[in-house]
């Protein structure tokens, strides 16, 4: 058996929405899989768990040892600059692994001019950091942007429909994704060779928020009201004008939000 078939896979993020699906793909391969996780979990269905913080990089070190492959899918709402230092830092002082990132589309469009941009989408300016340490690291690495994922949408859109009114950002619209289908792509670049920045995959469909808010009520049977709001800044403008969308040369997906919906919501 070759060095290559019995270096793992390391999947940071593995136990998150994305990670699950591309667990369930990696899976029917027959490669080495190691997730990375703060919490501990048992060995199952021939994956390995690593316990560690890309927050404070305790762990890494034992995470990547010998991977020749990490699916780098750890994120969330703010710091994944500093998650991306860590893991680089890691990845480098253990050798020369592929670097495969997950992005979203925007992040280098969405500016981040004031406090107000960074307290309200601050998780682009840290996505676009991020991509930035991943593209200087030195190692061989591939980075895809996703649109948001059909899931965060349903979040949302379900903690919404617990308010009595519910605000809908005017102007501002959406390309939502299937995460199955960001993780057939994910598994593609993994398993390929380094691709530098690839075309952003994106959603079949774009929607208005309102008409998002609207699928997901009416396939709860439940009915709001709804107030428009501004988003304000520089940021809500770039929104406005669609720069969180991918509109040329971009990889369509194609299940929809109504797809998506009938299946999830019943
Ligand atoms: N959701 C979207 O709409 C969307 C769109 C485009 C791109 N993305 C990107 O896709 C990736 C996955 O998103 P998702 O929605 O699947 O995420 P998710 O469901 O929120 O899961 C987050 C994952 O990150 C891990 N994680 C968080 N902080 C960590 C830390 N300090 N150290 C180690 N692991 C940590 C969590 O692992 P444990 O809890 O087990 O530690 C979990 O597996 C993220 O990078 C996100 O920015 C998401």
């Amino acid at each position: 058996m070759s060095e290559t078939q019995t270096s793992p896979i390391l999947v940071t993020g593995g136990t998150g929405t994305l990670g699950r699906h591309v667990l369930d793909r990696l899976r029917g391969t027959g490669l080495d899989v190691r997730v990375l996780s703060r919490h501990p979990h048992d060995p199952s269905e021939g994956i390995e768990y690593v316990t560690g913080d890309l927050a404070t990089g305790d762990g890494i070190d034992a995470a990547v040892a010998g991977a020749r492959v990490i699916l780098h899918l750890a994120g969330s709402s703010k710091g994944d600059d500093d998650k991306a230092r860590q893991l680089v830092a890691a990845a480098t002082r253990a050798g020369s692994p592929h670097l495969v990132y997950v992005s979203v589309v925007g992040a280098d469009r969405v500016p981040q001019d004031g406090r107000l941009d960074r307290a309200m989408f601050g998780y682009f300016g840290a996505k676009l950091a991020a991509e930035r340490v991943v593209a200087e690291s030195g190692l061989p690495w591939t980075t895809l942007r996703a649109t948001q994922f059909h899931d965060l949408v349903l979040k949302v859109a379900e903690a919404m429909a617990k308010l009595p009114v519910i605000p809908v950002p005017s102007g501002m619209r959406f390309q939502p994704v299937d995460s199955g289908e960001v993780a057939d792509r994910m598994v593609e670049l993994a398993l390929g060779a380094p691709a530098g920045l690839v075309p952003d995959l994106a959603g079949p469909k774009v929607y208005g928020m309102a008409e998002l808010s609207r699928g997901y009520l009416q396939a709860r049977g439940k009915r709001r009201l709804t107030l428009p709001v501004r988003m304000p800044g520089k940021a809500g403008r770039a929104y406005r004008a669609g720069e969180n969308l991918t509109l040329e040369g971009a990889a369509v997906g194609t299940r929809t939000w109504e797809e998506f919906l009938a299946e999830r919501v019943r």
